[in-house]
């Protein structure tokens, strides 16, 4: 694992999700633009997972929680579709978007600032 001297990974790959489930959104996309996605969540939590058991995260547990919530969502939308028309695209992605950003200005504005005080950030 890489420490950076700031935290600007997480907010780049914050970037990188809200693109990925914007593109949901365009006309051309099929299921592997979900997998994709699905690649990349997993990749950034578990940074951020490593980050918490690394520096013994206090609220670990509830954080974990919180992604296996999404990584559970975004394994029923893979498997429960098959087909994306424009409405249950527009839909997917709205809900998608709005459970990251609640995540991003909740827990993870907390952990940002845990690891910004730590010693290994
Ligand atoms: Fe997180
Ligand atoms: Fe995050």
């Amino acid at each position: 694992m890489t420490l950076s001297s700031e935290l600007i990974w997480q907010d780049q790959q914050h970037q990188v999700l809200f693109e990925l489930i914007d593109e949901i959104k365009a006309d051309h996309v099929d299921s592997t633009t979900f997998i994709r996605l699905n690649d990349y969540a997993e990749h950034h939590f578990c940074i951020e997972e490593a980050y918490m058991q690394a520096l013994e995260y206090p609220e670990y547990e509830a954080h974990l929680q919180s992604h296996n919530k999404f990584r559970k969502e975004l394994q029923h939308m893979l498997a429960e579709h098959s087909e994306y028309d424009a409405q249950l695209r527009d839909m997917l992605s709205d809900f998608l978007c709005e459970w990251l950003r609640r995540h991003i200005f909740g827990v993870d504005k907390k952990l940002e600032a845990f690891i910004m005080h730590s010693e290994r950030k």
